[in-house]
């Protein structure tokens, strides 16, 4: 069988991440169209975290449509925030026959195992937005400058309290809350927001009353809002009995949403109350609409529709044999490697702008958001 042959060593091109494959480069783009016909109407295998997020639902449909329209075939699973699961349901892709597979990993040590198989059946392997730990079976890496994230949401915090430009001197109350510490991104997150945060810190001008400043003090496990809401509230409690909260460093805006409903049940949001400055990430339909009601003040918008482009590139060209784009070969050590990962640009969303970055680019209708 021509075809199966073709393919097979078009997938053993991929997995040895050949650097030029000479045929497909002297035939330019009509080659590589030629050699995709082999590859093309393969099934790939997408995993992505858990439905629980509007994103990751997002995401996946993106993913798909994308693969789709290159003539792939899919199977698109979620792993209900269950790491085991997560594993078996790769493990089953495998079994039939992907041949390519990208994963956004729960748990991002939890996959030596099942991707020492992808490895041994050679399917190449494209970590989602969530970098992989501890394995070299991982080849690419597709997400966004991370650690900018956190970066963007620190500045936001210090740009509004009037402590950047010096209106300001402080002392402000802030809280922080980091994102789950069994996602490598986390730390990218805290350690941005931290380097513009930190000085600040140190001279006395923001001040955490509740002393969780450390990293392992402050994470929220599968970023479950309602645990960053009893954290919130424990907080409140404990240390804010006469003080005001005056900002709250989070990751993410289901974390947001849960940090929002401990403040509100403290009277925060009324008149002798305002709402301190509370950061987020995803533009999340609820933390728009939350934005323009003034209460979450910001967001962390990442097209998605662009990383799931990435990623299926990704795909395509590893499957033809061809070098996926990169354009970052330093940052993102898992261990075992360097993964070489394409990063997008991730951009600050407030009320200000919320318009012309989420609405008129179509990202989030209009109508979505009454
Ligand atoms: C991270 C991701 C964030 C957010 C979070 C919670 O890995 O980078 O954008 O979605 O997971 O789902």
């Amino acid at each position: 069988m021509r075809t199966r042959r073709a393919a097979l060593a078009a997938i053993a091109g991929a997995a040895s991440l050949a650097l030029t494959l000479s045929a497909c480069g002297q035939s330019g783009e009509g080659g590589s169209k030629e050699e995709g016909g082999d590859t093309k109407g393969a099934t790939i295998g997408i995993a992505m975290p858990t439905k629980s997020s509007e994103r990751w639902i997002a995401d996946g449909k993106n993913v798909v449509a994308d693969l789709e329209s290159k003539g792939y075939k899919t199977k698109l699973v979620y792993g209900e925030d269950d790491p085991d699961q997560q594993v078996s349901q790769i493990e089953n892709l495998i079994t039939q026959g992907v041949k390519a597979l990208i994963v956004a990993a729960i748990d991002n040590k939890s996959m030596n195992n099942v991707l020492q198989q992808a490895a041994d059946a050679k399917i190449p392997v494209i970590s989602y937005d969530r970098l992989i730990l501890g394995t070299k079976n991982v080849d690419y890496y597709a997400s966004f400058d991370n650690e900018k994230v956190g970066e963007l949401q620190g500045n936001y915090i210090v740009e509004k309290l009037g402590l950047k430009d010096g209106s300001k001197k402080g002392p402000f109350n802030v809280e922080l809350f980091a994102g789950s510490n069994d996602d490598n991104n986390t730390r990218y997150f805290f350690g941005g927001a931290m380097k513009v945060l930190q000085p600040y810190i140190d001279k006395k001008q923001l001040v955490v009353r509740s002393k969780q400043t450390a990293l392992n003090q402050v994470t929220t496990l599968r970023w479950d809002g309602g645990t960053a809401q009893k954290r919130m509230d424990d907080i409140l409690t404990s240390a804010y009995k006469s003080e005001r909260v005056d900002a709250v460093l989070s990751p993410y805006d289901g974390i947001s949403i849960g940090i929002l409903s401990a403040l509100r049940s403290d009277d925060y949001g009324s008149k002798t109350k305002p709402w301190p400055i509370v950061t987020g990430q995803d533009a999340e339909v609820a933390s728009v609409k939350s934005i323009i009601a003034d209460e979450q003040s910001m967001t962390v918008y990442k097209d998605t529709r662009e990383l799931a482009k990435v990623a299926s590139n990704m795909v395509d060209a590893a499957l033809n044999g061809k070098k996926p784009e990169t354009n970052d070969t330093k940052t993102y050590d898992n261990g075992a490697k360097v993964v070489p990962a394409y990063l997008l640009t991730p951009v600050s969303v407030d009320k200000a702008n919320y318009k012309k970055e989420v609405v008129d680019t179509g990202y989030i209708k209009e109508s979505d958001l009454n």
